[in-house]
């Protein structure tokens, strides 16, 4: 359950440093000191509107439902006079399974011998064609 603890403004407002940074969105008050330096916009912004209700700044930013759910996680308490709705929640699991794909290029037997081959016909091509021409050569060699 989120924390339910009553600020008044002014009590947020004492917080607006790097290493003390609350804001309030919706009524929610949070401490995002430590989500600063993961914010995806910057901890500048966040500093910018330290210690205040940034609600309009967060909803004029159509931030996504991941960003809203993590509002969520950062609060400590709620605006004095301000109804909130007890939680709408979702956080996703840190370690959740998340499918991946990927293509496998398999090095076997098969696929070094055809290499090999490859390679190998051409040269002998090339040797036969080479022997060829020399022993059937007729200009005389003149010294
Ligand atoms: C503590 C509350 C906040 C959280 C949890 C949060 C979270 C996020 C997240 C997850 C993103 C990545 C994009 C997205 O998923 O929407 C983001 C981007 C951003 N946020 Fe926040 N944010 C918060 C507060 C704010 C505030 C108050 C401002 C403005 C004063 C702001 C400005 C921005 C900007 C400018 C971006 C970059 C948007 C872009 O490049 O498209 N954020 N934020």
């Amino acid at each position: 359950m989120a924390e339910r603890r009553v600020f008044t403004l002014s009590q947020v407002a004492q917080h607006k440093s790097n290493k003390d940074c609350w804001v309030v969105i919706n009524g929610r008050v949070l401490d995002v000191t430590k989500f600063l330096i993961e914010h995806p916009g910057g901890d500048d912004v966040l500093l910018e509107v330290a210690g205040k209700d940034v609600t309009k700044e967060f909803d004029a930013v159509g931030h996504s439902k991941e960003a809203q759910n993590l509002v969520l996680k950062y609060q400590v308490g709620i605006l004095q006079g301000a109804t909130v709705q007890e939680i709408d929640v979702v956080h996703k699991e840190p370690n959740s399974k998340q499918e991946m794909s990927a293509f496998v290029i398999k090095e076997d037997a098969e696929s070094k011998s055809v290499a090999l081959f490859e390679f190998f016909v051409p040269l002998v091509v090339a040797t036969l064609y080479f022997g060829y021409r020399c022993l059937t050569r007729t200009d005389p060699v003149t010294y």
